[in-house]
């Protein structure tokens, strides 16, 4: 996603978008894509949110392999009036905030290699389309990427932007959500690309899963390199929609200045607890 600074590589548009270069992909990388995709596909029944399901049907293209964007655009953009736009990697915070304020979607062009199949430390285009997109043709999340967007076009500072990112973080890449049974199901994008994370945000007791609530978890870490320790739990995505509409961040930025950041594993009194994580995978790993 976004970084602070970096130079325009040569060959990038203004925007910092590149040509897709669909016809260049070699049949071991749309081989690649098509495993990736019919692997999650089988498992992600009954563990993701209905409204990602419904949106996977924009993915199935008339053409096997990687999606062609311009093709995918035009679907979204008949859907939500989103597109999908590609740009070489990490981008800049205001260019990312840009697209997302006008509603393009942001995707690196190269697909992981067989040795990276499960361990990637750069969002390929499979983590960024099959993750993204699917709720990008729903109504609602759509108007959520867009707010956030905007809400990052405001955010003029650097302390403030990282206050935002943790928002970004723990929705849009690891967020769960309450199903109609009570249950919890999966919808950020670093989970549902994750065979592994698909698992392990679900059923294992390592992590704790909590109640979404917009100033804590603004204050809350999170790591980058290893499945999460820590989920937040929303009601719908109604709700998220509402409470960041409706929510001036202005205010909450600035009583947030002072408060100090919450670990990752630290749980609340007030928190609503679903699961009190034993940490055991996290601590596993650190003793490793
Ligand atoms: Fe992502």
């Amino acid at each position: 996603m976004e970084h602070a600074t970096i130079d325009r590589p040569a060959g990038t548009a203004a925007d910092w978008t590149i040509s897709q270069r669909w016809n260049r992909y070699t049949a071991a990388e749309h081989a690649m894509w098509d495993h990736l995709f019919e692997r999650q596909a089988k498992m992600l029944p009954g563990r993701v949110a209905s409204e990602f399901l419904d949106g996977l049907d924009v993915l199935r293209m008339t053409k096997p392999g990687i999606p062609d964007f311009d093709e995918l655009s035009e679907r979204l953009m008949k859907a939500t009036g989103w597109q999908v736009v590609a740009v070489p990697g990490l981008i800049p915070d205001d260019v990312f905030f840009d697209h997302l304020a006008n509603r393009r979607f942001v995707s690196g062009n190269f697909i992981r290699t067989p040795e990276q199949l499960d361990y990637l430390q750069e969002p390929d285009i499979f983590h960024d389309v099959f993750g993204h997109v699917p709720l990008l043709a729903n109504p609602i999340f759509a108007d959520y990427m867009q707010a956030y967007g905007i809400g990052g076009q405001r955010a003029a500072n650097g302390g403030v932007i990282e206050k935002l990112s943790r928002l970004y973080w723990y929705t849009v890449e690891f967020g769960l959500i309450r199903g109609s049974a009570d249950d919890l199901k999966i919808y950020g994008a670093g989970i549902v690309s994750s065979y592994g994370e698909s698992l392990f945000a679900l059923d294992d007791p390592s992590p704790n899963r909590l109640g979404f609530e917009v100033r804590r978890l603004m204050r809350t870490k999170y790591r980058i390199d290893d499945y999460q320790q820590n989920y937040f739990v929303i009601d719908s995505f109604e709700d998220l929609l509402r409470q960041t509409l409706e929510t001036d961040f202005g205010p909450i930025y600035a009583e947030l200045a002072d408060a100090p950041d919450i670990e990752i594993e630290t749980i609340l009194p007030t928190d609503k607890v679903y699961t009190n994580g034993t940490q055991a995978y996290a601590r596993a790993k650190a003793a490793a």
